[in-house]
């Protein structure tokens, strides 16, 4: 595996990055260290009530100083939000701070995946669809940009895609 100290997960909601993270960390004895809960964890609400307390901005807010707080660190499977790569400093990080791997989704897998899912702060509107597709042009740029490796999860279960990333990690 890379020599980098911690192999991080990149990509939008709904890509698995949470479950295969699990399972990946495990594989590798490594951490496994969900960002969104360490926000969560750190302010002391859900991120639903984060996003209606302090708007979007504040959300990312939270979030940049949370990943820096966590990518100080080693030897840790790093699973980010799906707009921690919004920020340039946070690209920077992740960059420097591991090998990254880019899980990308299609949006009708990400749709079904989510069907269920109504918590999602971005995704409380009528045409989920569409927000998925605005989402997917800006950050899928973003996504490339700091990836070492790009694994589509579209077609695989959580167990299949972990197990193509560990025979290319
Ligand atoms: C977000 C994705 C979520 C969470 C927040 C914002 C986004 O994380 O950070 O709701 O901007 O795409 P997951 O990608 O882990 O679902």
């Amino acid at each position: 595996m890379n020599p980098a100290p911690n192999v991080i997960l990149v990509g939008p909601m709904g890509a698995g990055k949470t479950c295969i993270g699990r399972r990946l960390a495990e594989r590798f004895g490594l951490e496994f260290v969900d960002a969104d809960q360490a926000i969560v964890d750190d302010v002391g609400s859900a991120i639903p009530a984060i996003f209606e307390n302090v708007g979007e901005a504040g959300f990312r807010a939270h979030e940049k100083r949370v990943l820096a707080r966590l990518l100080e660190g080693g030897g840790q499977l790093v699973s980010t939000g799906g707009g921690a790569v919004l920020d340039a400093d946070n690209r920077h990080r992740i960059r420097q701070r591991g090998f990254v791997v880019w899980l990308r989704v299609g949006v009708d897998a990400q749709l079904q995946r989510l069907q269920r899912d109504k918590s999602r702060p971005l995704l409380q509107r009528e045409d989920r669809e569409q927000a998925l597709h605005d989402m997917a042009a800006l950050r899928d740029p973003l996504y490339r940009e700091v990836a070492d490796l790009i694994v589509d999860t579209d077609p695989y279960s959580p167990a299949e895609a972990t197990a193509q990333l560990v025979v290319r990690l």
